[in-house]
């Protein structure tokens, strides 16, 4: 069976923790891509041939989940050559035997316009901050609070206002807003979504 879920949303919006609830639930395969993308800017050097060589060590460092990995992710993701060097590895993952998750900028949009369910994950830009800086460890996190927002504000800007593949919902995304929702309360919306699509 095909299935291809597509979860995007701005940074911080609750879009992974849905994306696990889910492949974990129907026992989906799960793609985290920004992933990809921070693995790029954190190898440094040429992005282009970075992205064109990218191996699972590049996926598997740790430091790929700070603030400083997002906001060199967001660069390179504005090139087109580094989003075209990842394009089959991510419709690949999707089209795979039993089901596929993928959670990114572009998923419905560019990545997968045939997706089977698309959500659009999103919070209001202060929420979104709030949950970064505590997951970065709160009061004990290297950055205030007011950091962590900038730099959401920051990468937002330039996620939505690139010329390829800009964040925006697909038209036939179901947005998710989740700025008043409890975790348990988002991923029972999507599951429920996703459940409706199945049947
Ligand atoms: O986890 P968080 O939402 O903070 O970010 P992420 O999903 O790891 O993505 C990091 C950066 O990669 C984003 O700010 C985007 O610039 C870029 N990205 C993208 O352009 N396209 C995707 N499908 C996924 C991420």
């Amino acid at each position: 069976m095909k299935f291809t879920v597509a979860i995007d949303g701005p940074a911080a919006a609750g879009k992974g923790t849905i994306s696990r609830a889910v492949a974990q639930h129907f026992g989906f395969a799960h793609l985290d891509t920004g992933l990809l993308y921070r693995a790029v800017g954190a190898k440094g050097g040429d992005p282009v041939a970075a992205a064109r060589s990218l191996s699972p060590h590049d996926l598997a460092r740790d430091d790929l989940r700070s603030l400083e990995a997002g906001q060199a992710a967001s660069r390179v993701a504005a090139l087109p050559e580094v989003r075209a060097a990842l394009t089959a590895f991510q419709r690949d993952f999707a089209r795979r035997d039993g089901g596929a998750v993928l959670d990114g900028r572009d998923i419905g949009t560019v990545i997968c316009p045939d997706a089977e369910v698309k959500i659009y994950v999103t919070a209001s830009p202060e929420i979104r901050a709030r949950r970064r800086w505590l997951e970065l460890g709160g009061d004990a996190a290297p950055e205030s609070l007011a950091d962590v927002l900038a730099q959401v504000r920051d990468r937002d800007d330039r996620d939505m206002n690139r010329a390829d593949a800009p964040l925006k919902p697909a038209p036939d995304a179901v947005t998710l807003d989740t700025s008043e929702m409890s975790v348990e309360q988002a991923i029972a919306k999507a599951l429920a979504l996703i459940s409706a699509r199945l049947a």
